[in-house]
């Protein structure tokens, strides 16, 4: 992993503009020098994710998530540090230059270099092997199962042989050693520390990501063994629920459209022979965030097409929350007479698979569905049970005109009024909204706020005093945007005088950054900062506080001094050391004297 010389990363956050990029991400609106609009982060129905466009700054005061436009593209485009920076110097046009490796970061990323190696490697045997003579059987099969010879070439399928060193004969040969071979998660070591060959006999899929690294194997069985798949371990290159099977196939047609997602492996493959490459697979966990930001990334519409069973409908249920909440848009395909979207091409044909997709369901729809399926609506009972829960559904669903269009459905299927139905709905939505006013209350009381917003509750560190807290946040905000203050700050507070660790920690990175050329920029600081500190950061440098910051930054400095005062002072009279008490606060009065 290269590490960019502190200066280009600079140079590209200058270059960039953090509302104007977020702006082809979401909808911003305009407020004064802010942007406002619906946090892309959380889900939300009341904007509350911002924008400072002169600190280059965002911070939403729903979830806490906040920092500059490195923390925004991270968080947005799923990417790590590096890709990040790439992506914004290609977008601004900035050179970046490297720094030499550590030795550490060099061992590390010489080890996902020789994965990628040796995996690639071992994708083009596996390729190498199907057609061999000792493969007659997994030629059959993959026949059988419709695989084309250009689909086995699209995805790189192969064949693992039936043996137990076949592979890591070759990986040695190629001067790979064992135990990379099984950090790769090419072969398994036994008790008695012997190597062999994880896959044995089977068809392999490689697992490729984006960029065209070959990143882990799925391998499936040749018969009806209960072992259907094999998959390749976590490694370092493999994170099962970052990855999605297919998806660097998908990519390389037009996906705007939109992508499938499928449970299987051969399901996606199967889509593609039929003429739909813009199918995925989620490598068979169940899925997660990760991958939901993944599809989100390369396409705005996901067509969620999962198994007929009760299992797959089960996980689709599940895969339509996690996309919805990620802000993906989505509809699902619903489909009978076969137990999966192979076996429905299979038997039915492309025709009926695109009248499926022309039928898509949304969300809202698909859920009515599945609840109305566990109910006789012939029943008065079973009526009143199933329009209860059509309504906690329809209450999730923000848009009202949307909401009246499935009530009238409903009243037309049930031959139940509008009204009632509609006032069932609305019912559940305000007491949602009496939950969410109370509980936003109770967050603003019990948090102070500082400037002049509410941060959001959690935001608070524990164990600072109300007051304190509240005086430490405005003066980390004066020092940070004004250098006059942060020379008064400098020369009169050490960081044991703060009574959180995170705002000690502020504290002290503020001293570091700010030391040479006093800069102002909250935007370059926050690519100073570690993970950890940046939602209290972005609380407070959010907004800039506005007045004479040297009065106000020694009348809180005052406050902080006259706090840990107090609290010594009490713990000596606790302790009856009261000559020393009369000493403290003769030194505090020389120490003001000195300062006026
Ligand atoms: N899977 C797995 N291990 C298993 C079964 C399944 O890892 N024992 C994963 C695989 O990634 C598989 C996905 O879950 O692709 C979905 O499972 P399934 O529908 O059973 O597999 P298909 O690829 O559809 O295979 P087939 O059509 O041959 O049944
Ligand atoms: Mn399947």
């Amino acid at each position: 992993m290269p590490k960019f010389v502190q200066s280009s990363i600079d140079e590209v956050l200058r270059r960039c503009d953090l509302p104007e990029i977020a702006s082809s991400y979401m909808q911003l609106r305009r407020n004064g020098t802010d942007f406002v609009g619906l946090c892309p982060f959380h889900r939300e129905k009341t904007p509350s994710f911002h924008i400072s466009a002169d600190k280059q700054l965002f911070y939403c005061f729903g979830c806490g998530s906040g920092g500059n436009l490195i923390d925004f593209i991270k968080k947005i485009e799923n990417l790590d540090f590096v890709d990040t920076i790439r992506f914004l110097a290609e977008r601004s046009g900035v050179t970046l230059e490297e720094e030499v490796y550590s030795p550490e970061v060099q061992k590390k990323h010489d080890e996902r270099e020789r994965i990628y190696k040796m995996n690639k490697l071992a994708a083009k045997k596996y390729v190498a092997n199907l057609p061999g003579e000792d493969a007659k059987h997994a030629q059959e099969y993959a026949k059988g199962r419709g695989l084309t010879r250009d689909i086995i070439t699209k995805y790189g399928i192969g064949f693992a042989k039936e043996s137990w060193s076949d592979m890591c004969d070759y990986l040695r040969e190629n001067v790979f050693e064992n135990d990379e071979i099984v950090t790769a998660g090419l072969a398994v070591r036994n008790e008695k520390g012997h190597v062999y060959d994880k896959f044995r006999n089977r068809l392999m899929f490689p697992v490729i990501d984006v960029r065209g690294n070959v990143i882990a194997f799925s391998g499936r069985a040749l018969d009806d063994s209960p072992a259907k798949y094999m998959n390749s371990p976590e490694t370092p290159v493999f994170h099962k629920g970052d990855n999605l099977f297919g998806l660097n196939v998908a990519k390389q047609y037009g996906i705007k459209d939109g992508l499938i997602l499928v449970e299987g492996n051969m399901d996606a493959v199967s889509l593609n022979t039929f003429g739909f490459p813009n199918a995925v697979a989620g490598l068979g966990t169940a899925l997660t965030e990760n991958q939901a930001s993944l599809l989100k990334r390369y396409s705005s519409m996901v067509y969620v097409c999962y198994d007929g069973d009760e299992a797959g409908q089960k996980a689709a249920a599940k895969a339509i929350d996690i996309l919805s909440a990620a802000g993906v848009k989505l509809k699902v395909l619903s489909y009978t007479g076969a137990k999966d979207p192979d076996e429905f091409l299979r038997k039915k044909g492309v025709e009926s698979f695109k009248a499926v997709m022309a039928s898509a369901l949304t969300a809202t729809e698909y859920k009515i569905m599945k609840v109305r399926q566990s109910y006789n609506l012939v029943s008065s009972q079973d009526k009143a049970d199933f329009i209860d829960k059509a309504a906690e559904i329809l209450a999730e669903n923000p848009n009202p005109v949307e909401r009246e269009i499935y009530i009238k459905r409903i009243a037309k299927e049930t031959d139940i009024s509008v009204a009632s139905i509609a006032a069932q709905v609305n019912k559940i939505i305000h007491s949602k909204n009496r939950k969410e006013f109370k509980k936003a209350e109770r967050e603003a009381k019990t948090v102070p706020g500082m400037p002049q917003k509410t941060p959001r509750a959690g935001v608070m560190p524990q164990a600072a005093s109300t007051a304190s807290y509240k005086t430490e946040r405005m003066l980390l905000n004066l020092m940070f945007f004004s250098n006059p203050a942060f020379r008064v700050a400098k020369a009169e507070l050490t960081p044991e005088e703060f009574s959180t660790d995170t705002h000690r920690a502020l504290f002290e990175a503020m001293l570091s950054f700010k030391s040479e050329g006093e800069s102002c920029d909250a935007s370059l600081f926050f690519s100073t900062l570690p993970d950890e500190l940046k939602t209290y950061a972005a609380d407070i440098l959010y907004k800039e506080y506005i007045g004479d910051a040297v009065v106000a930054i020694k009348d809180n400095i005052g406050k902080i001094k006259k706090q840990k005062l107090t609290e010594r002072i009490n713990q000596l009279a606790a302790e009856g050391r009261l000559s020393e008490i009369n000493e403290l606060i003769k030194k505090e009065n020389e120490r003001r004297n000195n300062r006026d």
